[in-house]
């Protein structure tokens, strides 16, 4: 069990114009959309995030099984809410509203958490938020960095998308027509034999094995207009493996291929919107290589960038309590009978209220 409390040093005034931030609130949320269990809980006063603590399930072979992972999430979440509520000093009397990640993710996982949040809405009286993870994890970025307007790559083992915010939404901007990176990464690595683990010291196998490369292994590059697309990649990096092409050579092909297309439409969505700001989020934003490229690509156009720290930029349950905190200061609730879990609820399908 990973436990933090994370202090900002950014004032969120700032960041959201339309909030009240004088009123004193406390928001638990719960996120359970892929392999973590998490809780935190967010306040309006600093340090803003009280509690962020999750359980992640790792299958011993194979990738997530919704519903083995969905077993797990079902029996570390008492422990896990009981644990968020100590290390914030409060008891579940003084929380004001319960959020719970809707989606997107894998139904048998997001319907744990959505469960475990509507019993607590519902047997101790509290409102209950909606909360789309995406929306979670572009927001957490903002208060982690203190950026005001970024375009955000956000890439995970489920999903690969660039997104800004245009008339009261996030609008995507590109996104994978297939697979996502963090999805390519694990398949490529667990495929091939290298994992798992995926990630060794905080860097990813396919990574690791990329520094053992004499050259880059010559792979499709696919960008179509705003889009990529990894499938054809990852079929292509296996064939090579099997006709006996050197591993690392294909590591490092691999790997250049994947977060140069990422950074690429990235950099499209910058130069179009003429942002100046540029953050990273999801469990891949931890890679030192794809921070190196975009590094790289920011310093090119003037901009700068940022990634929240590693316990806020994989899920977790402190992302989902600061946009239900967010949400229910913007009166953005739901009836217990209505909330259902949206496996594909997409970000652009969100208002975006408190900017
Ligand atoms: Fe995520």
């Amino acid at each position: 069990m990973v436990s933090a409390v994370i202090q900002s040093s950014c004032n969120p005034q700032k960041l959201y114009k339309n909030v009240d931030f004088d009123r004193e609130v406390y928001v638990l949320g719960i996120e359970s959309t892929a392999h973590t269990f998490g809780v935190g809980i967010a306040s309006t006063k600093p340090p803003y995030i009280l509690a962020n603590v999750r359980h992640v399930y790792t299958p011993e072979k194979g990738g997530i099984h919704p519903r083995e992972a969905a077993a797990h999430h079902a029996r570390v979440a008492p422990e896990v809410v009981s644990e968020a509520l100590r290390v914030a000093g409060l008891s579940i009397e003084d929380i004001d509203a319960i959020a719970v990640a809707l989606g997107p993710g894998l139904g048998p996982c997001l319907r744990v958490g959505a469960t475990i949040a509507r019993s607590l809405a519902a047997y101790y009286g509290k409102p209950l938020v909606p909360v789309n993870h995406a929306v979670a994890h572009i927001e957490i970025g903002r208060l982690a960095t203190c950026f005001r307007d970024p375009v955000v790559l956000y890439v995970s083992g489920g999903n690969t998308v660039v997104v800004a915010y245009a008339k009261g939404r996030y609008r995507v901007f590109g996104e994978t027509l297939d697979i996502a990176l963090g999805n390519l990464l694990d398949t490529f690595a667990r495929e091939v034999g290298l994992a798992p683990p995926y990630i060794v010291d905080g860097l990813h196998q396919v990574d690791r094995c990329a520094l053992e490369a004499n050259e880059p292994y010559e792979l499709p590059y696919v960008v179509k207009g705003q889009d990529v697309s990894f499938s054809g990649l990852l079929t292509a990096a296996l064939r090579a493996v099997k006709q006996g092409a050197r591993l690392p050579d294909v590591c490092l092909g691999l790997r250049e291929v994947a977060y140069s297309s990422v950074v690429e439409v990235t950099e499209r969505c910058l130069a179009h919107t003429g942002k100046r700001e540029v953050i990273v989020v999801g469990g891949v934003a931890a890679s030192p290589v794809l921070r190196e490229k975009i590094s790289m690509m920011v310093r090119y156009h003037n901009a700068r960038w940022g990634a929240p720290p590693p316990s806020l930029a994989g899920d977790n349950g402190a992302m989902i309590a600061w946009v239900g905190l967010l949400n229910f200061l913007s009166n953005v609730t739901i009836a217990v009978s209505d909330s259902v879990v949206r496996q594909r609820w997409r970000v652009d399908d969100v208002p975006v209220p408190w900017r």
